[in-house]
């Protein structure tokens, strides 16, 4: 996977000592979006077989399709965190049948799993089962799940995505499936609530997130991740008491000493952050205040696709000096990767 952006920057500064280090540190990826995490040259390979055979007519046309993998193709310019959700429509319609999906699936696994040495000893991929009209939301499942069967149990789970804009017919579709699956011994380990952050009314949620509790499955919520969230919803999420939180970016006094007191790790994806603007620079990232605090944290990448980095490259943010990085030791490091294997849903 190319690396550019803030994390190549903070690479660049590291002796090659230094980057093995960090390569050999024990790591879990927690928070990765299957569909923004897809390998560039995977994804320009399905463009060009869907546009040599597509007549144009479908939900987006070529043209769109064309210019969204340019984009990404480039590194996509975001103004602001709207810019990003932008990009998946072209995306969606590259992965819009089994047999890609399936392809799409198996390079993301390899990206995060195979490499020598690998970016991460165990990965909780996720995503956000869609219908489309090659395939049900069960056979969406059913085939990401059968991509994590080529690897060992212990090495790779799935972590069902509810979007914060869907209905709630869609979300107990998709909360009963997830329950149908892992009663079959599928390795579904949890449910995200993910999507514009900005979008949805949180209490169709509520029912749902507490009966995941009760089953047995983890529950990790995208919370706080832009100024425009209220104080009220994220203390509403908060009460759902989800185990993990993405990004967590803007709590307030009483949000974060529920997080203090309950322990809830929180997935800071710092390239994700400072591209999508949320985060003006590191110094001032909410990172800081967990690791004072030795309060759980794992260090994840989110969309390497669009962010162009890689789960090495982002612990390259840790360790290298600033302005470049946060300039934590090797010790220190050691025990943010510990912190990620910690958080793991089992
Ligand atoms: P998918 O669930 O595999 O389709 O992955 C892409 C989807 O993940 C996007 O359409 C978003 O709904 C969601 N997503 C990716 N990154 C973020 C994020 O930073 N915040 C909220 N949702 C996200
Ligand atoms: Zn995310």
């Amino acid at each position: 996977m190319e690396v550019a952006g803030p994390a190549a920057a903070a690479l660049n500064t590291l002796t090659p000592t230094q980057i093995q280090f960090l390569e050999s540190v024990p790591k879990a990826e927690l928070h990765a979006h299957l569909n923004g995490s897809i390998p560039l040259p995977t994804l320009q390979q399905l463009a060009s077989e869907y546009l040599a055979s597509s007549s144009g007519q479908g939900a987006i046309s070529n043209e769109a399709i064309k210019q969204g993998i340019d984009v990404l193709s480039k590194g996509p310019k975001l103004d602001e965190i709207h810019d990003f959700f932008g990009l998946f429509p072209a995306i969606y319609a590259l992965t819009s049948t089994p047999a890609a999906l399936a392809r799409a699936t198996r390079a993301v696994l390899s990206a995060f799993l195979d490499g020598r040495p690998p970016q991460c000893n165990h990965l909780e991929l996720r995503t956000t089962p869609k219908q489309t009209d090659a395939m049900d939301r069960e056979k969406y499942l059913r085939t990401v799940l059968a991509e994590l069967d080529r690897y060992e149990p212990g090495q790779v789970g799935l972590i069902v995505s509810l979007d914060r804009k869907m209905s709630e017919e869609v979300i107990k579709e998709i909360v009963d499936i997830a329950y149908a699956l892992r009663k079959e011994g599928k390795r579904i380990i949890a449910v995200d609530l993910c999507g514009d952050p900005t979008a949805g009314d949180m209490t169709k949620f509520e029912p749902y997130f507490a009966q995941i509790k009760d089953a047995g499955l983890g529950l990790t919520v995208h919370i706080a991740e832009t100024v425009h969230n209220t104080p009220e919803e994220t203390l509403q999420l908060l009460s759902y008491r989800p185990n993990r939180l993405g990004h967590a970016t803007f709590l307030n006094d009483e949000a974060i000493s529920i997080v203090l007191d309950k322990k809830m790790c929180i997935e800071i994806c710092l390239t994700s952050n400072l591209l999508c603007k949320t985060v003006s620079n590191l110094e001032v990232h909410h990172i800081g205040q967990y690791l004072k605090a030795d309060h759980p944290i794992a260090i994840c990448t989110d969309d390497i696709l669009p962010f162009k980095t890689s789960l090495v490259a982002e612990y390259a943010l840790l360790l290298a000096k600033p302005p470049y990085g946060l300039g934590l030791t090797e010790d220190q490091v050691k025990r943010v990767g510990e912190m990620s294997l910690d958080a793991r849903f089992r």
